[in-house]
């Protein structure tokens, strides 16, 4: 047997208790799956008293400052599980990388930011970089699209990368109670942060996102070119729209090359009922991807959690360990494509649009003397309820038109006087 590969963990918290959990229970296991033992050498971690529910065993040392646990000579892979695209987090992971240890990290908001600059350092220092907790949690999705579907191009890659995001619509379904009320109950719960803009305003979707597009398309990451938009607008009307439509809702981050250059999206979407996504209910996570050659893959599973996360986290320890270290995204990063992102006005798609107008006549005729000017062709139009002088809902599907141009519909129906709310506009996806 060789020696031991040794372990520094920076953050005990959610996942890295996990790990240290995992790594106890599961040890033998792990020996023999790597050809030597994974022993926890460091850790750090703000509070040092804080009960963790794990035994810390005697010669793992405490490091007060995380940077120090990064360059400490005792430690072979540095284990960032702190979290946050800036401060303690990336001068953890910069400064193992500087010392020459190997890097696994769960944190995507690091990686979408700073994703190809780190892995340029990994490389240069001819070290690791792994990341498979970064997306879909216990899905073993990265080394799926890097390594398993090597060889293909890939038509598209979409999907549900949130777990509180589905979590709300599915419960938004299954109860017909509106967001904000979803929203409490999910915080209650723990499915939800006191502060859940990271996650319903699909910011933590795009920065998944960015990580999985430049795994399929061999670019570098590029978050700042995500179209990004939440669920906070989705009505509980709209839930019950789509399905008598054929649809579920679903916000889902969705990436593809065009001839202008890759569209990353994050919106919920119409996903049409039966397809594999439309399925996937609660905090779980799906990836769909469609290789030329493979063909669709679909791959589901728990997308957070202290134990489907310690798992990604020791598969890519398990990899260090058998001396399997990859460049961290498709390709070396001197090979990766700087390729522009496709403007999302261009997007070319189905649309619903939800109105709320004052049941009077004549607006059906405004609304559609506005989408024959823009050139919009409706597939169907109805409207639900009768409630003179009140607002009542109108509900358009469009047929495929461009972005652009249902932006120009939007604001138009917004400027009408009948219109009495902000339209609603969720876009439909063939999936
Ligand atoms: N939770 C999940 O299911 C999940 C899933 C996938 C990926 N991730 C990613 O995994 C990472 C960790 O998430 P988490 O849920 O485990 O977070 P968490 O429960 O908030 O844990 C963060 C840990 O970092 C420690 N910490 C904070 N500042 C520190 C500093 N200056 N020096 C040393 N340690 C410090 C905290 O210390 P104290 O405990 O002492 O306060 C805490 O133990 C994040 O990047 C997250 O995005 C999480």
């Amino acid at each position: 047997m060789s020696d031991p590969l040794r372990l520094g963990i920076a953050g005990l918290g959610t996942v890295g208790a996990g790990v240290l959990i995992l790594l106890q229970e599961q040890q033998d296991l792990l020996r023999q799956r790597c050809g030597r033992a994974l022993q926890v050498t460091a850790v750090s971690s703000r509070d040092r008293y804080k009960n963790r529910g794990v035994d810390l065993a005697s010669g793992v040392t405490w490091h007060e400052d995380a940077r120090a646990l990064a360059k400490a000579a005792h430690v072979d892979v540095v284990i960032e599980l702190i979290g946050g695209a800036e401060g303690i987090a990336r001068q953890v992971v910069e400064t193992a990388l500087d010392a020459g240890k190997h890097v696994v990290t769960a944190n995507k908001a690091l990686l979408a930011l700073h994703g190809s600059e780190l892995a340029a350092r990994a490389e240069k220092a001819d070290r690791a970089l792994c990341y498979e907790a970064a997306v879909g949690g216990g899905i073993p999705v990265v080394k799926a699209i890097r390594e398993g579907l090597a060889a293909n191009r890939f038509e598209r890659v979409y999907g549900i990368l949130n777990g509180t995001c589905n979590y709300i619509l599915t419960k938004m379904e299954n109860t017909g109670d509106d967001f904000d009320k979803v929203l409490l109950e999910a915080q209650g719960l723990g499915y939800a942060e006191a502060d859940p803009s990271f996650d319903v305003d699909g910011i933590d979707t795009a920065h998944k996102l960015s990580i999985l597009a430049s795994l399929a398309y061999g670019t570098h990451v590029d978050f700042p070119g995500v179209y990004i938009e939440g669920i906070r607008h989705i009505g509980a009307l709209d839930i019950q729209f789509a399905r008598e439509f054929g649809y579920r809702i679903k916000l889902l981050g969705l990436a593809r090359r065009t001839a202008r250059g890759i569209e990353q999206r994050v919106h919920p979407c119409m996903a049409p009922l039966g397809s594999p996504i439309s399925e996937v209910g609660g905090v779980t996570n799906a990836v769909v991807a469609v290789g030329n050659y493979a063909g669709q893959s679909v791959f589901e599973g728990p997308g957070a959690g202290a134990g489907p996360t310690a798992s990604a986290v020791i598969a890519d320890i398990v990899d260090i360990a058998r001396n399997q270290i990859l460049p961290p995204f498709a390709a070396p990063s001197s090979r990766l494509e700087r390729a522009p992102a496709s403007p999302m006005d261009l997007h070319q798609g189905a649309y619903y649009v939800r109105l709320t107008v004052l049941d009077q006549p004549g607006v059906m005729a405004a609304i559609t003397a506005i989408m024959a000017e823009q050139g919009v062709s409706i597939d169907s139009i109805i409207q639900r309820g009768r409630a003179p002088g009140a607002g009542v809902p109108v509900v358009l599907i469009t047929h495929e038109t461009e972005e652009a141009r249902m932006n120009q519909v939007l604001a138009q129906l917004t400027a009408l006087k009948q219109v009495t709310e902000p339209p609603v506009r969720i876009r439909i996806e063939k999936l």
